[in-house]
């Protein structure tokens, strides 16, 4: 069997595999584009379980295009608080923007008009496309890439953008009328038969009478991919700042990293207890002493956070810092993860 005809067999038996057994998910109850369009952007770097909940309530706080196009900046954090790659965010309201601007406030069709909104790629605009339209437009990420990478026998490493590319053109080929069914055929296979990091549940496969990987004894080591590039990391010394029930918060930039969110006041490298109380007395105000020290990291993307989290009294509330009591940074200041985890832990303070 050549490989164009092994790809054929795909939409034979994942269909009807798909129909018996996929999961109920929240955003599976309709194809409403922009349904499927927020939950594409949610699952794109979000696990499934963690994605439920956010969605629900994104869409019961913006429940279509023009509420999240006019919604205000801090009210939209809040709401992906938690999420991470806030980016993502700002880049649904831009194109909620140009949704209302030039396409009448109707969701475009196309795929080319859906994949020059800001946000959407090649893989999001598969996933609407198909899945909304039943356009034969393949949705491939590195869960299609792993699965496909098995049913070939296929050790091209799945990271180079060619093979993203070939993937996609052979599928392309090969879709069923069900264009929307398939792509979340394969996303389905992909998320609870062969999975990324366990062993694949080979036996009960709809693929496991043609997989070349299952029959070759391959599945197991694919997908292959280029040897990893090494973090860069940072050490920031964090203070979490407290005064009569309220903490210090500062918004970060407007460009880059976590841009336009809450923040800890913080400084670049990793300081003593002495060199903290002189950062917090440079910064204007009169620290009375350190409670607690705490070591925490985040990892990003391209860089990874070594922080020191250091809690400390201060005689009173100053400049250039907002004061916020908890329940306000609870409820309306967006403060990303890597900063939440030291927020979390004051209750031992
Ligand atoms: N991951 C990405 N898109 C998904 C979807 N529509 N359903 C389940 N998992 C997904």
């Amino acid at each position: 069997m050549d490989d164009s005809q092994l790809y054929q067999k795909l939409p034979d038996v994942l269909l009807p595999w798909y129909r018996e057994n996929r999961r109920d998910l929240p955003w599976r109850h309709d194809r409403e584009p922009y349904h499927v369009w927020v939950s594409e952007i949610m699952l794109q770097q979000t696990r499934v379980e963690a994605v439920k909940g956010y969605y629900s309530r994104f869409l019961a706080a913006l429940p279509d295009i023009a509420a999240l196009a006019n919604c205000d900046d801090d009210t939209l954090h809040k709401l992906w608080e938690g999420l991470g790659y806030y980016s993502r965010v700002r880049n649904l309201k831009k194109a909620a923007q140009a949704v209302l601007e030039y396409h009448g406030g109707q969701f475009p069709r196309q795929h080319a008009q859906v994949l020059a909104l800001s946000g959407i790629g090649a893989y999001t605009a598969g996933a609407i496309c198909s899945i909304c339209y039943n356009q034969p437009t393949p949705a491939v990420d590195g869960n299609v890439l792993r699965v496909i990478a098995r049913v070939m026998d296929d050790d091209t490493p799945i990271d180079l953008p060619a093979r993203k590319k070939a993937v996609q053109d052979a599928l392309t080929e090969i879709y069923p009328a069900e264009a929307g069914d398939f792509t979340q055929a394969l996303m389905e296979l992909g998320a609870t038969i062969c999975g990324p990091n366990w062993k694949p549940c080979c036996e009960i496969c709809p693929c496991r009478d043609f997989c070349r990987g299952h029959i070759n004894g391959t599945a197991e080591q694919l997908p292959v991919k280029s040897p990893k590039k090494t973090r860069k990391e940072e050490d920031k010394t964090v203070l979490i700042l407290h005064c009569d029930g309220r903490f210090a918060l500062e918004k970060r930039p407007e460009k880059g990293l976590l841009a336009g969110l809450w923040q800890f006041p913080n400084v670049d490298g990793m300081k003593t207890p002495e060199q903290a109380l002189e950062t917090a007395a440079q910064m204007g105000l009169q620290p009375r002493e350190i409670l607690r020290q705490l070591e925490r990291k985040h990892i990003f993307t391209h860089i990874q956070w070594n922080m020191r989290g250091f809690y400390i009294e201060v005689e009173k509330p100053g400049d250039p810092f907002h004061w916020f009591t908890p329940e306000q940074i609870n409820a309306q200041a967006a403060l990303p993860t890597a900063f939440r985890q030291f927020w979390e832990e004051r209750a031992y303070v």
